[in-house]
């Protein structure tokens, strides 16, 4: 009784490895060039299944629109570190894009982003923000403005990374970009210097000293006041700035038990004035008064002993 060895089966095997390396080689190298050739023809790498890009990676495509000249181009370089860099063109604009004619605003361009990211969409609209741009205001902030670099749609990058509009330590320089702009602001009667005055805050100073890490990150940005796609006009009742009773419940998210005192005491982007926090203007004023009247006291009693000195001196 004796097991049944099958014979070792030596040539077939080795003439297998042999086309099994065959295979991976070309696998492989096809693979390697195929992608430096896309590389080297667009400097970026997006999946194109369509051949869109033969056209609209020509930065000289452009459409006349109601609006004025709208530009077509797509940067492949940006679009390739996008956060949507795996996405084909056709997911987002069907595979027949050109049946559809969009107006390209502002408005349309959340509605597409809003096809897929609902939730942040439907905030969006809500917001003082959504809610001009509903009405055809071209002014406020659309998903672009605060999402990629120069409201590129193609260019939206993700929350976390360190450059990102969004990433914390950098938004208040993006809600600077219109709400730092003078001559953007003065039709809307907003008449703070909001970026300023929140750079002067002890909140601003401590963010743009900190590193990158998010543990030092904990400061207040705007967005932790004022709310992220949500915000709410400063005059609006449910706005987190509004009234005492919102404002502390704000503040409370990162000073437990702050209490109402401490939130008063909060000058929003104003200079405390005799209508604005009464009392933060009048110990300014007497701390003003007290360092004065302190050094010009060590400057009288220097010039005492400067003039006892001399008649000292002349006596002699
Ligand atoms: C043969 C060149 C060519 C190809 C290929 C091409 N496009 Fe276009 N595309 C154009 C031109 C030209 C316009 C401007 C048409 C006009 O003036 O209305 C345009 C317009 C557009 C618009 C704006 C549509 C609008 O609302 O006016 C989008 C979006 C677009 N293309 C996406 C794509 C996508 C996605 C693909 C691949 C599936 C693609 N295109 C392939 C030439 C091309
Ligand atoms: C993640 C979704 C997404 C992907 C992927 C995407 N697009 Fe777009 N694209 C948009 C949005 C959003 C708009 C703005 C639409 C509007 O304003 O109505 C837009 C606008 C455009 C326009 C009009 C000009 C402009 O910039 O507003 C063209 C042309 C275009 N896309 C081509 C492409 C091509 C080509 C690709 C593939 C390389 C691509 N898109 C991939 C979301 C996408
Ligand atoms: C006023 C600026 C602003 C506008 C406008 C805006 N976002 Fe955001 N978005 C942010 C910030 C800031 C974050 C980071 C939130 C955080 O850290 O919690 C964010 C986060 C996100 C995220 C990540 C998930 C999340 O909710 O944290 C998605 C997805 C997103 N936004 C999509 C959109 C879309 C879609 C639109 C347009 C309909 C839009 N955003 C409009 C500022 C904005
Ligand atoms: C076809 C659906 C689709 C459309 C349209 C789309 N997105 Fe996205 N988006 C995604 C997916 C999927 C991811 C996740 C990608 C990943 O995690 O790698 C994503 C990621 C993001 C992120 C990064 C979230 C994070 O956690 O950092 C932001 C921000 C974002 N999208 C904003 C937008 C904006 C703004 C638009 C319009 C210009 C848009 N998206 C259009 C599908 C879409
Ligand atoms: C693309 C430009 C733009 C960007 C970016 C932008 N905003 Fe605005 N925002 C506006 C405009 C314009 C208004 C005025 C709308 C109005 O009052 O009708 C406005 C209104 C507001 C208001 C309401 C002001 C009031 O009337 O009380 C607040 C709060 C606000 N933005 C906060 C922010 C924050 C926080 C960011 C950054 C996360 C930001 N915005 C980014 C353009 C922008
Ligand atoms: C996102 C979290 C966050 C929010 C929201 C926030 N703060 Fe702060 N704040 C901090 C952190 C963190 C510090 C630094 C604490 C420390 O070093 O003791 C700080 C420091 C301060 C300081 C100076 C140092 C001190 O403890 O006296 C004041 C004043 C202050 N916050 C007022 C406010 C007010 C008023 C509000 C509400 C309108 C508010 N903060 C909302 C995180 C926040
Ligand atoms: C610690 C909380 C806090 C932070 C951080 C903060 N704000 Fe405010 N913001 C307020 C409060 C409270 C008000 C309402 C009272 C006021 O106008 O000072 C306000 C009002 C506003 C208004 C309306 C002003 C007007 O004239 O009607 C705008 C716009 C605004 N903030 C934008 C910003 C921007 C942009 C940033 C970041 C650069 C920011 N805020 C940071 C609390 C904050």
């Amino acid at each position: 009784m004796g097991l049944n060895v099958p014979e070792y089966p030596g040539p077939g095997r080795k003439r297998a490895f042999l086309l099994l390396t065959a295979v991976a080689a070309a696998v492989i190298g096809i693979l390697v060039f195929g992608t430096a050739r896309d590389y080297v023809q667009g400097g970026g790498y997006v999946p194109d299944e369509a051949k869109c890009l033969v056209c609209h990676s020509n930065p000289d495509l452009a459409k006349n629109t109601p609006q004025g000249k709208i530009s077509l181009y797509v940067n492949e370089v940006v679009a390739s570190t996008s956060a949507h860099r795996f996405i084909d063109c056709t997911t987002c604009h069907t595979t027949k894009p050109h049946e559809v004619a969009t107006p390209l605003t502002k408005l349309s361009l959340a509605q597409k982003c809003g096809s897929c990211h609902q939730y942040q969409y439907k905030l969006h609209l809500e917001s003082i923000h959504g809610q001009q741009l509903a009405q055809g205001n071209p002014d406020v902030a659309t998903c672009v403005d605060c999402h990629s670099r120069k409201g590129d749609s193609h260019g939206v990058i993700r929350v976390l990374e360190h450059d990102a509009p969004t990433y914390k330590k950098n938004i208040a320089e993006t809600c600077a970009r219109c709400h730092d702009n003078d001559e953007l602001m003065k039709d809307y009667g907003i008449v703070e210097k909001v970026y300023e005055s929140y750079m002067r805050s002890f909140h601003g100073k401590a963010l743009q000293l900190s590193g990158y890490e998010l543990g030092s990150l904990n400061k207040a940005t705007c967005t932790n006041c004022h709310g992220v796609h949500d915000i709410k006009s400063a005059g609006d009742p449910q706005a987190p700035v509004a009234g005492a009773d919102n404002l502390v419940k704000t503040c409370e998210q990162c000073h437990p038990g702050a209490g109402v005192e401490f939130a008063k005491g909060f000058l929003g982007h104003r200079e405390a004035s005799r209508d604005n926090v009464p009392q933060a203007h009048y110990t300014e004023i007497i701390f003003r008064t007290l360092m004065i009247s302190v050094v010009a006291f060590g400057i009288f009693l220097m010039l005492i002993a400067i003039v006892r000195f001399s008649i000292n001196r002349w006596r002699e």
